[in-house]
């Protein structure tokens, strides 16, 4: 059990040593006193492991003590909470943090994709020890989305859930807007500046973002984590034509994560949307993240601040500790385990929305008429269309067009009625526009 006496420190000990991990170091060396003054008691790191133990990381380690296997950490009796600053769902984040609750010590992590995955049973293993298990950082970072939901909005119904929850790929999609800089070029940037995952196709795929909705959902709508029915596309798709086309109409284009309940069923989804340039989310830009909650006494909030990144993560990790120093614990999902609603997941096929289409076509006779064929069969309404790009000889055009609002499953019918058309030269790309 964490020591709560008023005076004793509230001795951590850090597993991971990289990008947060770090950061961590820096802030409680940074901002001791004023930390030790919110927390009513000095916050003192005893021990730590990494990998690699000789590794330079612009901080002093060597002051702590150092373990090779990072699950002894929770062994120790000199530490009270340990920060999981690893990842990974599963292998040793997962190992040490069961180690860690099993001891009945608080556990502290940064780990969405663990979180995802294996919050549930981890929370009632906290819940059932009445040990603290905080993951703010692992949710926007220093955002206090987590403490919103769970404490800010509690007296609320939630209605929905939406916004930006990935640092990567807002940094890639505005830098794309700003600069016309490509996509490579801007991951890569992404990955120096420390915002992607250690495995980037997280970030670009859109999973990382579905991992952090899952947890939102969950505590903001009382249900059950239900990882596996987030319907996730990521940005990969989307082109500099795409973000041209997108401004040229009066949009932007921005990775949106939203949930809601609707008749019993839990719908929660992760794609690129066009996002109209006076909605609240369209000036949010680099690696930060925006979120929308609507609740029924709340009305509509916005939560907005850095998305990545090691301070600000280090931030909301120190935050998590402030709390357990005072001896806050509490139900990690904002109510117990037991009581989550375990809701199904919605088919949104019926959902109304407006859609922006871009086709890559032979520009060649007949080809438009087969698309808008395919619109009229499927039921779509077009709004807009425009075609892009003729090369003297014919070859490949833009062909981009706004429908009108409609059911989901009509655009996905013009799409079926257009697979293996052989006037498309790649998959057409998708993206529904965000309502206002
Ligand atoms: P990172 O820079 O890659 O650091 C990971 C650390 O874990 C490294 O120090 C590494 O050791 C250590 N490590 C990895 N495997 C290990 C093993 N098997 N045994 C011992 N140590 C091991 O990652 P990060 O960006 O700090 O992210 C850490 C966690 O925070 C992840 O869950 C991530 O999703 C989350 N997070 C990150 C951010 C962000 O902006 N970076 C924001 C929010 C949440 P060595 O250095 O010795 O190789
Ligand atoms: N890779 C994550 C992002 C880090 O880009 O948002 C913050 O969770």
């Amino acid at each position: 059990m964490p020591d709560t006496s008023a005076s004793a420190p509230l001795r951590i000990a850090i597993a991971g040593l990289g990008t947060v991990g770090a950061g961590v170091i820096r802030l409680l060396d940074t901002n001791r006193e004023l930390v030790a003054a919110r927390a009513g008691r000095g916050i003192e790191v005893t021990a730590v492991s990494s990998r690699d133990r000789s590794k330079d990381r612009g901080i002093n380690h060597q002051r702590f003590h150092w373990e090779d296997d990072m699950t002894a950490l929770a062994q120790r009796d000199d530490v009270d909470v340990v920060l999981e600053l690893v990842g990974g769902s599963d292998g040793p984040a997962l190992a040490l943090s069961r180690a860690t609750l099993a001891a009945g010590k608080g556990l502290v992590t940064a780990n969405k994709a663990m979180i995802a995955h294996h919050g549930l049973a981890l929370a009632e293993k906290a819940e059932s020890l009445g040990a603290p298990l905080k993951f703010e950082a692992a949710v926007a970072v220093c955002i206090p989305l987590v403490k919103g939901l769970r404490e800010g909005t509690s007296a609320n119904e939630l209605t929905k859930v939406y916004g930006i929850l990935n640092g990567t790929c807002n940094y890639i999609l505005t830098e794309m807007e700003a600069t016309g800089a490509d996509f490579a070029e801007t991951l890569a940037d992404a990955q120096r500046l420390g915002y992607a995952e250690a495995d980037p196709t997280f970030d670009i795929e859109g999973i990382d973002a579905a991992h952090k909705l899952s947890i939102l959902a969950t505590i903001g709508f009382g249900t059950r984590l239900d990882f596996a029915s987030v319907r996730t596309t990521g940005i990969v798709a989307v082109r500099a034509a795409d973000i041209a086309q997108a401004d040229a109409l009066g949009f932007v284009i921005r990775l949106i994560a939203e949930a809601d309940v609707a008749d019993g069923k839990l719908l929660q989804r992760v794609r690129p949307c066009l996002v109209a340039k006076d909605h609240p989310l369209a000036p949010v830009d680099g690696p930060t993240n925006a979120v929308v909650a609507e609740g029924n006494f709340s009305g509509r909030l916005l939560f907005q601040g850095a998305g990545a990144g090691d301070g600000p993560t280090a931030s909301a990790v120190v935050a998590d500790l402030i709390d357990i120093a005072r001896g806050e614990v509490g139900a990690p999902f904002s109510m117990p385990v037991g009581q989550l609603a375990p809701l199904g997941a919605e088919d949104p096929a019926e959902r109304l929305e407006r859609t922006y289409l871009r086709f890559t076509v032979n520009d060649r006779p007949g080809v438009l008429a087969e698309i808008t064929a395919a619109m009229r069969d499927a039921d779509v309404s077009i709004e807009s269309l425009i075609q892009q790009g003729r090369g003297s000889d014919g070859g490949e055009v833009l062909v981009a067009m706004v429908t009108h609002e409609g059911p989901e499953r009509s655009v996905a019918k013009a799409l079926e009625l257009l697979d293996g058309s052989e006037s498309l030269t790649a998959a057409p790309l998708v993206l529904p526009i965000l309502p206002s």
